[in-house]
């Protein structure tokens, strides 16, 4: 639990103008390299939380801190905050708006005012940890949503910041997509990018991070994953159901076909090679 903490909101408040508070007296912390998944029901404020610790909306009380020290608003300010933490928003449309792959993954780089080589550089690197390579020249409006959707990626990627913040990644992909995701995230995790994901996928949740959050009215809880994915009170509050995989692990549990320390099946996978005595 003494992982340092790139970036944090401590006692953070929030409400869009003349609306309800969103978010009151809130404190989350981004454990480096733990990849974590947040889940809430609709309109719970996961998308708030994750502008908010990318800097795109200000606390109305609290702070915005960047190992441990409270972020200023100013340029320099939210130019360092942009190398530490990325968000990639749940539509790439919002996001995308050069006029080639290329262009749209070069922007941000070029904004930090990096040499022509170091911009190549970024720019292969990150086409290749997304695996469209061969769409650099292609114009973005005639790209498939799942090829928008890595391109966007690609775009935060490219900046190497410490934190990959994504909102519903995975939603509007279809399985494979999905897996080829989860993968280009691994491989983003093995080198180093502390990623959070906000997702509605409890089973995916539970298969893919190392800490969960649960944003429900009382707060944001977190913890590791399979344990905070068994809380069935902090589920109903986050409008969850329990996941397929801890509903199994009860199972093999209770018919002593799991040892009570040992972690359960993730995936189908996992399941069908389990050998049970
Ligand atoms: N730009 C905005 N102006 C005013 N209110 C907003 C704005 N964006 C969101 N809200 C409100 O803030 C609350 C939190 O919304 P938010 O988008 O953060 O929820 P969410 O957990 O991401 O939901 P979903 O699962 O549907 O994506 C909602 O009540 C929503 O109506
Ligand atoms: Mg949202």
């Amino acid at each position: 639990m003494n992982e340092p903490v790139p970036v944090a909101l401590r006692g953070v408040s929030f409400a869009y103008e003349d609306g309800p508070p969103v978010l009151t007296g809130l404190d989350f912390a981004v454990r480096e390299g733990r990849a974590l998944a947040l889940l809430g029901r609709n309109g719970s404020g996961k998308t708030t939380l994750m502008r908010l610790l990318s800097g795109g909306l200000r606390p109305d009380s609290g702070e915005l801190t960047v190992e441990g020290r409270a972020v200023r608003y100013d340029r320099k300010g939210l130019t360092a905050l942009r190398t530490t933490v990325q968000l990639v928003v749940q539509d790439p449309d919002d996001q995308l708006f050069a006029a080639s792959v290329g262009q749209d993954v070069s922007f941000g780089p070029l904004n930090l005012g990096l040499s022509d080589t170091e911009v190549r550089a970024r720019v292969t690197e990150a086409l290749a940890a997304l695996d469209i390579t061969a769409l650099a020249d292609r114009p973005t409006h005639l790209l498939s949503y799942g090829q928008r959707k890595r391109t966007a990626i690609a775009g935060a990627v490219a900046m190497r910041p410490r934190v990959l913040i994504l909102d519903e990644p995975t939603a509007g992909l279809d399985p494979d997509g999905q897996e080829r995701l989860l993968a280009t995230l691994d491989g983003l995790r093995d080198n180093g990018t502390t990623v959070v994901m906000a997702t509605h996928d409890v089973d995916l949740a539970l298969r893919w991070a190392d800490d969960v959050a649960l944003l429900t009215p009382s707060g944001a809880h977190t913890g590791p994953a399979a344990g905070m994915l068994a809380r069935t009170d902090l589920l109903a509050a986050a409008g969850l159901r329990l996941p397929w995989g801890v509903a199994v692990a009860r199972l093999l549990r209770e018919r002593g076909w799991l040892a009570g320390d040992a972690a359960g099946p993730r995936t189908a996978e996992e399941l069908a090679a389990l050998r049970v005595p």
